[in-house]
C-alpha cells in the first residue's frame, strides 16, 4: 500500500528563530516526498540535551530551525521507492546515515562517512530546502535525518525503524537517541562483561540508560556519579550499587569501591576534569567511552592512560535497526523500564519542557504534538 504525493504538506512545529530566543510555534509547509522518503504524522518527541546545540553561535545547524530527533509516529505517506515501510506503519526516529560507505556497510552507521552531515547541520545534502515559513522563507529542518518538534517529520527508511503497533508508540521516541546511547554505548560500544565493574559519570537520560543496560549486561558494581540527589537515588532504584555525589572525591570512592579501579567508565558530562577523573579511576585494561558534548580540551599524561582504551562513542555505536527492537524486548521483559526517565509535555509547552531539563527537573521529556 502506498500513498504517492506531490503536494506540500502544512505543518505545526516549534521553531526556533535565534540562539537566545525562546521557541514559537508555527504553521509551515514541509516540501512533496522524494522517492526514499517517508511522511511521519509525530505522536511523541523526546528532548535530547543535543536539541540545544543550534542555540551554540558557531554550530553549524543555525537558527531558523526545527530541531527534535527522537520522533515516534505513524507513517502517513511513502516515496515511490520505498519498499519497507508502508502507509499506516509505526516508526521510532533515529539518526542519519547514508547506507553506503565503509562503516554503513560494515553496520556501523554511527560513524557514517556522512554523519555530520546528515544530522548535525540541519539541510538536505544537496542544499534543498525542505520547509519554508508562513512569509515563504526557509526553515532548517531534517534534523538527524528527521526535525520532529513538529507535527509531521520527512525521514527515510534507513532512519525510521518498524516497531509493533501494540506498544506505546509515543513513549518510544527518547529510543532514537539518548536511551539508545546510554544503552548502546555499555552493550555495543564498550560491550561491558557479566561480573565487572562500571562507573557512570552523570545520571541523566544517558547515564541513567548505561545504569539499566550495565545491570543487563551483568555488571555487578555499577557507580553513578552526579550532582543531583534525586538522579543518584533513581540511579538506585534503576541498578546502582552505589552512588557519589559528584561534589566530593568521586575519584578517591571508586578506587575504595573497586580496590583498584573499574573496568568500564563512562563520561556523559563532557566536563574535562569529570572526564579525566573518570579515565584515572578506571585500571589498566579498562575502557572509557565519552559521549557527552565536551566543554572544553582534555589534557592526558602518559601515565593516565597505561593500557586503556578510550573511546569517543556516537550513538552507543548502535544501529537503529537491531538495538531498538532490542531496547524494546529488554523493556517488555522488564528489565530496560526507560520509560521512568519520561515527563509528557504538550509541544506548545516546548519552552518549559526544555527549561525544566535543562535545571535538571526532568530527565526526558517527551513532547506530544
Ligand atoms: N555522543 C552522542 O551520540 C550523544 C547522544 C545523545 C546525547 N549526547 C550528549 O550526552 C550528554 C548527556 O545527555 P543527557 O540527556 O543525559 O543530559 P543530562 O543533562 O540529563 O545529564 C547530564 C548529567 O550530568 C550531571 N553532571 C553535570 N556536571 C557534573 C559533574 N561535574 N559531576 C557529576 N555529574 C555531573 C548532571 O547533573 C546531569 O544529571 C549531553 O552532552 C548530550 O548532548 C551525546
Ligand atoms: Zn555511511
Ligand atoms: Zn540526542
Amino acid at each position: 500500500m502506498s500513498d504517492h504525493s506531490t503536494a506540500t504538506t502544512s505543518v505545526r512545529a516549534a521553531v526556533l528563530r535565534a540562539g537566545d530566543a525562546p521557541y514559537s510555534i508555527e504553521d509551515v509547509q514541509l516540501r512533496a516526498l522524494r522517492s526514499n522518503e517517508v511522511l511521519v504524522r509525530i505522536v511523541g518527541a523526546g528532548m535530547c540535551h543535543t536539541d540545544v546545540l543550534p542555540r551554540s553561535p558557531g554550530f553549524p545547524a543555525t537558527p531558523p530551525i526545527i530541531a527534535g530527533h527522537e520522533g515516534s509516529g505513524v507513517i502517513e505517506q511513502v516515496g515511490a521507492d520505498v519498499t519497507a515501510l508502508a502507509v499506516g506503519d509505526h516508526v521510532v526516529l533515529s539518526f542519519d546515515s547514508c547506507g553506503a560507505c565503509a562503516n554503513c556497510a560494515a553496520g556501523q552507521p554511527a560513524y557514517c562517512d556522512q554523519f555530520m552531515l546528515r544530522n548535525l547541520f540541519g539541510r538536505e545534502l544537496d542544499g534543498a530546502i525542505t520547509v519554508t515559513d508562513a512569509n515563504g522563507e526557509p526553515v532548517a529542518a531534517r534534523w538527524f535525518g528527521q526535525s520532529s518538534f513538529a507535527s509531521h517529520a520527512i525521514a527515510t527508511e534507513r532512519n525510521a525503524v518498524k516497531v509493533d503497533p501494540s506498544l506505546p508508540l509515543e513513549l518510544l521516541g527518547p529510543l532514537g537517541c539518548g536511551i539508545q546511547t546510554g544503552a548502546g554505548s555499555v552493550l555495543c560500544a564498550m560491550d561491558v562483561q557479566p561480573g565487572s565493574s562500571i562507573a557512570v559519570f552523570g545520571a541523566g537520560a544517558v547515564g541513567l540508560a548505561a545504569v539499566m543496560a550495565a545491570k543487563v549486561a551483568g555488571a555487578t558494581t555499577i557507580i553513578a556519579v552526579d550532582l543531583q540527589q534525586h538522579r543518584l537515588d533513581l540511579a538506585t532504584e534503576l541498578g546502582a550499587t552505589h552512588v557519589i555525589d559528584g561534589a566530593t572525591d568521586a575519584g578517591g570512592q571508586i578506587m575504595a569501591i573497586t580496590g583498584g579501579g573499574v573496568q568500564y567508565a563512562f563520561d556523559t558530562t563532557g566536563v574535562p576534569a569529570v572526564m579525566l577523573g573518570a579515565i584515572r579511576a578506571t585500571r589498566m585494561t579498562g575502557t572509557i567511552g565519552f559521549v557527552g558534548v565536551q566543554q572544553g580540551p582534555l589534557e592526558l599524561a602518559s601515565f593516565d592512560y597505561i593500557g586503556k582504551t578510550i573511546i569517543n562513542i556516537l550513538e552507543g555505536s548502535a544501529d537503529p535497526q537491531t538495538f531498538i527492537p532490542r531496547m524494546i524486548s529488554l523493556w517488555q521483559e522488564g528489565r530496560f523500564p526507560f520509560d521512568r526517565l519520561i515527563e509528557q509535555f504538550p509541544l506548545d509547552q516546548i519552552n518549559e519542557a526544555e527549561q525544566s531539563s535543562l535545571t535538571g527537573g526532568v530527565i526526558k521529556p517527551v513532547l506530544i504534538p
